[in-house]
């Protein structure tokens, strides 16, 4: 019987965790011989936008834990992304990412380097469940999709359920501010209790889909709402309930518990596409472990990030020769014309 909150860590999840890093930089490799290396995932981005991050002045006592445990309002930054390996274009069905990056928040963080920095990280994305079970099965699928035709075919008519769950992780999206995003893996939330995160739009309405849309229509929609006004996303937590039904160690299930709203995200009313802008949000490095210990990351899908964001952000950033970016320690303003 699992117990609520607990992990429950696979043999060798390691060794196949540096094996998902290891691929993932060799394809890097290749795909950005001479150009700038992107991110593995998540190339796309529409935006990397300035917010405030509202904690709910008065939470009842199961809620108040972290950076939770009082109100505040904290800077933070937003970057928005299509998922797919290479920038896609914007009408194509994809995950979108929401990376939330909180700045100015006290206490040791998780990753032995970083654990002076005052920087919290939430990821999310648009599906609420992983299309694998456990790090091996991601490494396989991994291996599947990064192997060529022949390999990803017989994967596929061998986990026919893996490329069903695939599928069903991406859609269309019309408009990022008022798009529901996800963390699809669990994180702890004080002593013995676990949490997944939700953001949700303030904004109902939704914008039809463009009937001739251009391959960036998403970053041009969102250049356009922000000119005019600003947007916010309720940020939830949903407990788990059931240790059974909602397991903390696979992610392709659904919990079932209501959703919580402890925050709010408040995107400001702003011009966000100088190059200086762009170009430090491609730099900055985002991971669930830029964390406190009271929201660490839990489960298999998470353990593997720790090692593979990690392996990727130094890559990346040594081929782009800006290995020494520290996290920022505050807000930095652009000009919004250069
Ligand atoms: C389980 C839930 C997951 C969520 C919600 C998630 C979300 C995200 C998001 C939002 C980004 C973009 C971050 C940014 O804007 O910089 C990202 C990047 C990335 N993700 Fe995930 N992801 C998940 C699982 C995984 C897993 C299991 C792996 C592999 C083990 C993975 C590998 C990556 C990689 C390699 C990047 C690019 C990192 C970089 O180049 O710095 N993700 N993810």
């Amino acid at each position: 019987m699992n117990t609520i909150g607990k992990e429950y860590i696979e043999p060798k999840e390691e060794y196949y965790a540096g094996k998902i890093a290891d691929r993932f930089i060799q394809t890097l490799a290749k795909y950005y011989r001479s150009e700038k290396v992107k991110r593995m995932f998540h190339p796309k981005m529409h935006a990397l936008l300035k917010a405030e991050f509202i904690v709910e002045a008065s939470l009842p006592p199961h809620l108040k834990e972290g950076i939770f445990a009082e109100g505040k309002t904290y800077d933070a930054w937003v970057r928005f992304s299509n998922a797919k390996r290479k920038a896609t274009k914007d009408k194509k069905k994809d995950l979108r990412g929401m990376a939330l990056k909180l700045v100015g928040v006290e206490g040791k963080k998780l990753l032995e380097k970083e654990k002076d920095a005052n920087t919290q990280d939430f990821l999310l994305v648009t599906s609420k469940t992983l299309q694998t079970a456990s790090v091996k099965d991601f490494q396989r699928s991994i291996e599947a999709l990064l192997g060529g035709f022949i390999k990803l075919f017989f994967y596929a008519i061998t986990h026919p359920a893996v490329i069903v769950r695939s599928i069903k992780m991406i859609s269309k999206c019309s408009n990022l501010l008022e798009t529901s995003f996800y963390s699809m893996s669990p994180y702890k939330y004080g002593e013995g209790k676990a949490v997944k995160y939700a953001a949700f739009p303030q904004k109902k309405t939704t914008s039809s889909f463009p009937k001739d849309p251009s391959d960036d229509f998403l970053k041009e929609r969102l250049i356009s709402d922000l000119e005019e006004q600003e947007y916010s996303f309720d940020f939830m937590v949903q407990f788990q309930t059931d240790a059974q039904k909602m397991p903390i160690e696979n992610p392709t299930v659904k919990w079932t518990s209501p959703f919580e709203k402890v925050a709010t995200i408040k995107i400001k009313k702003q011009v966000f596409n100088s190059k200086a802008q762009e170009s430090y949000g491609e730099n900055l490095s985002f991971t669930p472990w830029h964390c406190i210990e009271a929201h660490r990351p839990l489960g298999g899908a998470n353990r593997a990030r720790k090692t593979v964001y990690e392996a990727i952000a130094r890559f990346r950033r040594g081929q782009n020769h800006v290995e020494n970016l520290a996290e920022p320690k505050s807000m930095v303003s652009f000009n919004e014309v250069n």
